[in-house]
């Protein structure tokens, strides 16, 4: 057991708590996040009234307590939903209820405390509380996973004694043990502040950003291609924080079934030797550039211009090089460009990042590992471990994609700043 408490001096906590008995504990966690220092703003589901009064949290938390969206009393703020979402670093949502686990798995919006999580840009934690065959539910479960998936860390809940009589799993975590997780996920993230300082609206404004997304198709034929299940979120993503903070954007995106970004100037090409005559006639302007598309490294050599027919042999294909685009940058980099490339390793992870950081003359490169639960192709989320060039390696924890490019222009714009450039 640990005797002194953390110290979340600076951070900022928005503790959600919905309408189960356990909101009472509310007001101990309260009290051990500011005994800990943290700034904490509560918010509560109406029906949380029922069981701990807002008057006894706002005391602990120094603070107003906020309900509606809409408050009819107030100055009329009603995007204060979204000032919370960017200022918070930790959003805990305790003690979380079925009906509120279900309404953040299906992201609803109907009161301050589902659409500030909503709004939120930080990790959030959830603690269920609920009575043990509620929390058994195939339809709980479901949404918890649902929460796990879109990258919220979720708390088992505790067993023991339930305020039915029943025995089972459904208590609501003590409040030590949320304050500690509290205080190792905060741990891991940068303060809104840093986010802010580096990250902020403005931080790219007149930079020329360059993103690479999505799958290339080789063809074999008119019908037929050679190609990968890249969805081509990543970059995507990536292209939209860019645009957000400002950036002039441009996404050369191979086939994929995304909408577009709406602020950037959008590229769609088929191969890799299409996205390597896009990338090479915007390499001159390129401040910042971050290849995130899972380009293919073969082509057939020689596709057919009709469609090829079937015979009773096997069919050996004749593969050639695709020209490595990044490596061609890198080749030709300037001293003021910034070169970030993603590897997607199975094996010898950090060994091989490491060695394309080398070889291809990156700044950084952002490593995933698609056989591991959550990662890669695909999910909505990702793992990501960055390495910078004569630097060390940050393992980010599991998050949305949306995250990690977050995290990847925070890192990336701060040391931009730092050098100067
Ligand atoms: O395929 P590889 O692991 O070498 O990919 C590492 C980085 O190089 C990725 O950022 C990818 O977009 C880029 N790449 C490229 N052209 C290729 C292959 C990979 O730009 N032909």
């Amino acid at each position: 057991m640990s005797s002194s408490p953390p110290d979340l001096s600076g951070r900022h906590v928005v503790l959600g708590v919905t309408g189960s008995i356990a909101a009472y504990k509310a007001a101990s966690l309260v009290r051990l996040l500011k005994k800990a220092s943290a700034e904490v703003q509560v918010l509560m589901t109406p029906d949380a009234e029922r069981f701990v009064s807002s008057l006894t949290l706002g005391t602990l938390s120094e603070g107003d307590v906020l309900t509606e969206v809409f408050p009819d009393d107030e100055d009329g703020s009603w995007t204060k939903h979204v000032t919370l979402g960017q200022w918070a670093d930790l959003f805990v949502v305790a003690p979380a209820t079925a009906q509120t686990i279900a309404k953040l798995a299906h992201g609803f919006c109907d009161s301050m405390l589902t659409a500030t999580a909503l709004s939120a840009r930080c990790p959030v934690l959830v603690c269920p509380a609920m009575d043990r065959d509620m929390y058994r539910h195939e339809a709980t479960q479901a949404n918890l996973e649902r929460l796990r998936e879109i990258g919220y860390d979720v708390m088992p809940a505790a067993h023991g004694e339930l305020a039915s009589g029943l025995v089972g799993k459904g208590r609501m975590p003590e409040p030590e043990a949320i304050r500690d997780r509290v205080a190792s996920m905060v741990d891991e993230t940068p303060s809104a502040g840093e986010r802010s300082s580096s990250g902020g609206e403005n931080s790219l404004a007149g930079t020329e950003v360059l993103v690479t997304a999505g799958p290339t198709q080789e063809p074999l034929d008119p019908v037929r291609v050679l190609t990968n299940p890249s969805t081509g979120t990543m970059g995507y993503v990536l292209a939209e924080a860019a645009a957000r903070r400002g950036g002039s954007v441009t996404l050369v995106t191979g086939p994929t079934s995304l909408s577009p970004p709406s602020d950037a100037e959008v590229v769609q090409v088929q191969t890799a030797e299409e996205m390597n005559e896009a990338v090479q006639a915007r390499r001159e302007e390129a401040e910042l550039v971050f290849m995130a598309a899972a380009v293919a490294d073969y082509a057939p050599a020689n596709p057919s211009s009709t469609k090829r027919k079937k015979d009773d042999h096997d069919l050996v294909l004749h593969l050639r090089r695709t020209p490595d685009i990044l490596k061609a940058l890198g080749e030709n980099k300037r001293p003021d460009q910034v070169l970030v490339g993603f590897a997607l390793e199975t094996d010898d992870e950090l060994e091989n990042a490491r060695r394309k950081l080398e070889e291809k003359n990156l700044d950084w490169i952002a490593l995933n590992n698609p056989t591991e639960e959550g990662s890669g192709f695909g999910p909505s989320t990702n793992r990501v471990t960055l390495l910078r060039r004569g630097g060390s390696a940050e393992e980010l924890p599991r998050m949305p994609k949306t995250e990690v490019a977050e995290a990847l222009l925070d890192r990336v714009t701060a040391a931009r700043q730092a050098e100067g450039s």
